[in-house]
Parts: structure tokens; sequence; C-alpha cells
């Protein structure tokens, strides 16, 4: 990371392999890595729900990890890989979660539904989960508004066996 001053105000660069892509980034010490994504680069796919780590609407792949992207600075992952919602389609295909959340008719208002599918792309690799119990614990902290959790839920279950044969695969 390197540090920049101009009449813009102070700035770091920053480089970061952003949905399979390298970027060099000019980013204000202060900025949040939401506030990078939707603000200064127009991934407006992650949504900022409550701004204060509580709903999950904000959820990224952080190095594979999800996070909350409202709760960290982007200059604190000069480096890292990180991938969002319009990261996870491989060209004109649906990623699985993506796909078995549209069968199950998984989201109403949809605002929550980038960082649920994030967040469950996370679980699937934490391999953690294998009961509709822990799928259910290991979503909690995103939250729906719309109570879309049954079919959230179910959505989920359905993915994670091709998921899971998708890593193992690799
Ligand atoms: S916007 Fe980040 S957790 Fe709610
Ligand atoms: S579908 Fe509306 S908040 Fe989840």
């Amino acid at each position: 990371m390197s540090e920049n001053s101009s009449a813009a105000g102070h700035t770091c660069t920053i480089s970061l392999e952003l949905n399979g892509e390298r970027r060099e980034l000019q980013v204000q010490p202060w900025t949040t890595l939401l506030d990078l994504l939707r603000d200064q680069l127009g991934l407006t796919g992650t949504k900022k729900g409550c701004d204060h780590g509580q709903c999950g609407a904000c959820t990224v792949l952080l190095d594979g990890r999800r996070i909350n992207s409202c709760l960290t600075l982007a200059v604190m992952h000069d480096g890292a890989s990180l991938t969002t919602i319009e990261g996870l389609a491989s060209d004109a295909t649906l990623h699985p979660l993506q796909a078995a959340f549209v069968k199950h008719d998984a989201f109403q208002c949809g605002y929550c539904t980038p960082g649920q599918i994030c967040s469950a792309a996370g679980l699937a690799a934490e391999n953690r989960a294998s009961s509709r119990d822990e799928i259910r614990e290991h979503m909690s902290g995103n939250l729906c508004r719309c109570g879309a959790y049954p079919n959230i839920l179910a959505a989920i279950e359905d993915a994670l066996p091709t998921l899971r044969g998708q890593e193992g695969a690799q």
C-alpha cells in the first residue's frame, strides 16, 4: 500500500483482486469496503442495510471468507481477493445458489438477497452445516425483513450438495 496527498485529499493506493480482476485503487483511509464497492466502483449489488454490522446485507467474500463489508476499512485489505454478488455467476451461468434462490422463490423484496447468497457461499466453503438447524444457525447473521426465511433455507439446503461437489472436484 502506498500513500498520496493531493488537492483531493489524502489517499492510499491499494491492490485488490475484485471478482477475478486485479485492480489498483485509490481510496481514502476512512472509506469502508462497502462504500468503496457501492459509491466508488458502482457495484451496487452489495447492499447497505444497517451500516452497523447487524443485518448482513453487505456480506461479501474476502479471501473466500464471508465478512460484513460495512465494518471494515478498504485500506486494511491491500492484496486481498474480494468476491461480490456480481462475481458469483460465470459468464451466462448462474451460481448454484443464485439458481436455487430463483427455484425456491427465496426473496420477496430481494434487498437482503445478495448478502444471503454471499453468506451461503461462505458457509458452503466452511463446510460446517449439514442439517437444516445448522444452516439456520450459521446464516443467523443475515436478516430478512420480509420473512422469506423458509424459502431461503430451502434454497441453501438444495444448493449445498452441488457446492460441496464443486469444491471436491477442485
Ligand atoms: S449493512 Fe453491514 S451488516 Fe448491515
Ligand atoms: S427478501 Fe426482503 S429483506 Fe429479504
